[in-house]
This record gives structure tokens, sequence and C-alpha cells, in this order.
């Protein structure tokens, strides 16, 4: 099969490493690429989101299928073009991509699909955003309607903070267009974990379970990033829970979409707040009209319209048979479910990153050690490019490195002992990826 992959970070180097794994042996391209993709795949030298030089280059070259990694592009309505010229297309159209571009649109969706989530008001008038804040009770969390690569969520423990993220939101501009309107939410108690679906317009297959690590620093200190770290299986997700979860989230969510003319095809990714203690003393007893049903034990925080990165990379090692079908029959709308087996095997992903990220970082840092091995793991390059032979740092997020094990244990140690061998100025990891697994013994 002839295959592009659209992006250019680790999530897009597991997708094209696991493509290069299938049995057929696929002929693979990825736009922009990295340094890591490039041993995998032909580079195509155009953006992510270049809408018409992506749609010319496949109108030349014909590819069976095209496989779009990050948000942007989907939101500005790659796979509407892509599809319009008869291509197929791994990754939603922009409709239903604003499921992830506008939260305002995921809340109206959930809510008309009866899917548990927390009681969230959507506001553009900052006075009248901070008069309903008591009604809220705290934490509360204050969150920018656009897309704010990640930054636009604020979780206020005081009232002060979420009167100065709405300020910043509605009247400072801090977020431009995307927090032009933001909503208020309920704080949701309970352990995270992240659910791909993969979907067709109207069926779902759910990818194992995963758990990221939003916050840089070990014992989930510091500010959010981008993901430092994942896992799979995540044990919060107990296997009768995945039925639910398909039965009460994914498919009405698709359903509901697919009443209102938006034929869904790709990853619907849901990221979840899982309380195991959901009929004990409600933190949220001020909060009125609740949305969620309280005693909701699975509660939606946020939907993304792709792959989660770091997720994909720990997932993706999991998944036995051929990936490229799977993501061709979601595209054309006939998936069987039987594509994919899941191993029993657990993986873990650890992130490399250079100092400073989230905050600012140099570049342009020389690697050392890939040519180093530890068996079953796998070093995704996420920032990365290659001047003359050398590969320098290019991103905040360099490396993302998995291991595979029959144990989580045994993942861990593996990824850990690959990640000790590269090395560059700056380089740092958090240390206790899988940390929540291991306390639950
Ligand atoms: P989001 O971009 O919506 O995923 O939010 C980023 C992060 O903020 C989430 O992964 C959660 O850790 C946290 N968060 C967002 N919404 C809530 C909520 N309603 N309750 C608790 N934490 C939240
Ligand atoms: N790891 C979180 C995300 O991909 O949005």
């Amino acid at each position: 099969m002839k295959i592009l992959v659209v992006g250019g970070g680790g999530r897009e180097h597991a997708i094209v490493w696991r493509l290069s794994q299938d049995q057929e042996n696929h002929e693979i391209y990825s736009a922009p690429g990295n340094a890591g993709m490039a041993e995998l795949s032909k580079i195509v030298n155009l953006k992510a989101d270049d809408i018409e030089g992506i749609t010319a280059w496949a109108l030349a070259e014909k590819p069976d299928l095209v496989v779009v990694g990050p948000e942007a592009p989907l939101v500005k309505g790659l796979s509407d073009e892509l599809q319009k010229n008869g291509f197929d297309v791994f990754g939603p159209v922009a409709d239903g991509a604003r499921i992830e571009g506008s939260k305002s649109f995921a809340k109206e969706i959930m809510k008309a699909a009866g899917v548990p989530t927390g009681k969230a008001e959507v506001f553009d008038d900052p006075e009248k955003a901070k008069a309903q804040l008591p009604e809220y009770g705290l934490p509360v969390v204050i969150k920018a309607d656009g897309l704010a690569a990640g930054k636009g969520v604020i979780v206020a423990e005081t009232l002060e903070e979420a009167t100065n993220a709405i300020d910043d939101m509605l009247s400072g501009n801090k977020f431009g267009s995307a927090g032009a309107t933001v909503l208020i939410e309920e704080f949701l108690h309970g352990e995270e974990c992240s659910i791909l679906a993969v979907v067709d317009g109207e069926r779902a297959f759910l990818l194992p379970s995963s758990q990221d690590h939003k916050r840089v620093f070990d014992g989930d200190k510091g500010p959010n990033t981008g993901g430092m770290g994942a896992y799979s299986p995540a044990p919060i997700v107990t296997d009768d829970m995945l039925p639910e979860i398909k039965q009460k989230v994914i498919l009405p969510v698709v359903r509901e979409l697919s009443a209102r003319g938006i034929v869904y095809r790709g990853i619907l990714y849901a990221g979840l707040m899982i309380n195991e203690n959901p009929d004990g003393l409600s933190p949220n007893s001020k909060v009125k009209n609740h949305l969620a049903a309280s005693g909701d034990k699975i509660n939606v925080v946020e939907f993304n319209a792709r792959f989660g990165d770091p997720e994909t990379e720990a997932v993706l090692p999991r998944l036995k048979g051929s990936f490229a079908k799977l993501l061709l029959n979601a595209a054309r709308g006939c998936l069987n479910g039987d594509e994919i087996e899941v191993s029993t095997d657990s993986a873990a992903t650890v992130i490399i990153a250079s100092a400073g990220y989230p905050g600012d970082y140099q570049k342009g840092k020389k690697v050392r050690g890939l040519e180093q091995k530890v068996d079953n793991t796998v070093v995704f390059h996420c920032g990365t490019k290659e001047v003359d032979g050398d590969i320098l740092t290019s991103g905040g997020r360099v490396f993302s490195v998995t291991g595979c094990g029959s144990t989580l244990r045994e993942a861990v140690d593996r990824a850990y002992e690959r990640v000790g061998q590269v090395s560059f100025e700056g380089a740092f990891s958090r240390t206790d990826i899988a940390r929540r697994a291991f306390e639950r013994g």
C-alpha cells in the first residue's frame, strides 16, 4: 500500500514505525517527517498544514491512504480537500475536528448525546463570567474555547486565580482568537486516562487504554506540557470499562455527529476522568444543574480529533495485525473490528526533553548514543533534524523512548535503560513514568 503520513513528531514517527511493522510491504511517505522518520519513509518536503501542497502531491502520487497526525491540518480542512479529490483519509473532516478545535462545540455535542461530563458554561463577557464563578466552588477550571497548544486550560485553586484567568483570556488577548470565548467548567476529581477509538463514521474499535503524564516534573509537579511520558495499559481502566466507554461515550458522540451530517473517520480520543469513589462525599456539592449525574464514574474531560502524543508511542507497539488495513477500513467506512489484536504485553514511553521545556529552550544540541540498543525498545524522534550527518535537537520534546515487556516493570526498566544511552546538553526526563500503576501495587 502507498501511504502518506502527515506530521513530523513522535506520534507520527510511531505511526510510520507501526506501519513498517505490518507484514505487507508498504511504500511510506511522510510530510514533513523528521530525522527518525527519514529512516522508514521517504520525506516529502511539505508542512503538515500546507493543504494545497499536500493535495497537489497526492494528485501526482496517488497514495492509497493518507493518515493525518496533528490537529491543525484537520481543523483547517486537509481531510475535506483530500476526500473531495477522491482519496481515502484517516483523520476527520474539519466539522468533525471541531470536537477538539472548539471546547464549547464539544460540550454541545456531549450534552445532546447524553455523554457524562462536567457542568460548563460559555462566556464572551468577562464580567458575566466572573459573576458566575461562585456557582462552581473551588477548584474551578477556566478554558479558552479554541486551540491553544495545550496552554488554554487553567485549574484555579482560588477565586483570584480564576478571575485573572478570565481576564487574561477575555480581555488580555493572551490566547488571540482561541480565547475570545471561555468556558467555566466544574472541576472533576479522579484519575485521568486516554482512550483512542478508531472510528469509521459509524462503528468504533477501541485501542488499549493508556495514561499520559502532563506535568513536567516527577510527582506531577510543575507546569503542564504536551506530555512527558505514557504507559499502556492503564490499570485505572478495568477490562469491563472498555465496553462501557464505547457505549456511553464514543458511539453516542459518533451518532450525534452523524445526525448533524458529519461522517467522523479517524481517531476520536477521549480524555477521561475516572472517579473510583463517585458515591463518596461530593466535592462539587455547590454545583447546580450538574450535567453529569453525580455518581458517574466516568466523565469526559476533553475530546481530541487525533492520536494522542505520547500515548500513541505506548499504544501502537502493543497492536498485532495489519495497522494499515485498520486505518484504511476506517477511512473507507468499513471497519470489521478484527483487523487488529492487542498484545498482553505492557509498554512505557519516556520523553527526553530540552532544558527549559515547556518554557523557552535551546535548539541545535548534538545528540549522542542513538546507535546503542536495548532489546524491545524503540526511540521515536519528536523534535530532531539531521545536519551533515549529525542529529540535532529542534524541539522541546526531543525523543519518545518506548520499552515493551511482559510486565509494566520490565517495560519501564527497558525504556529507562535506553533513555540512559541517549544524551545531549540539557536533556532531562521524568523518572517516575507509570508511577500511578505502581502505587496501585
Ligand atoms: P484539556 O486541554 O481540556 O485536556 O485540559 C488539560 C488538562 O487540564 C487535563 O488533562 C486535566 O488534567 C486538566 N483539566 C481539564 N479540565 C478539567 C476538569 N474539568 N477537572 C479537572 N481537571 C481538568
Ligand atoms: N497527550 C495529550 C494529547 O495528545 O493531547
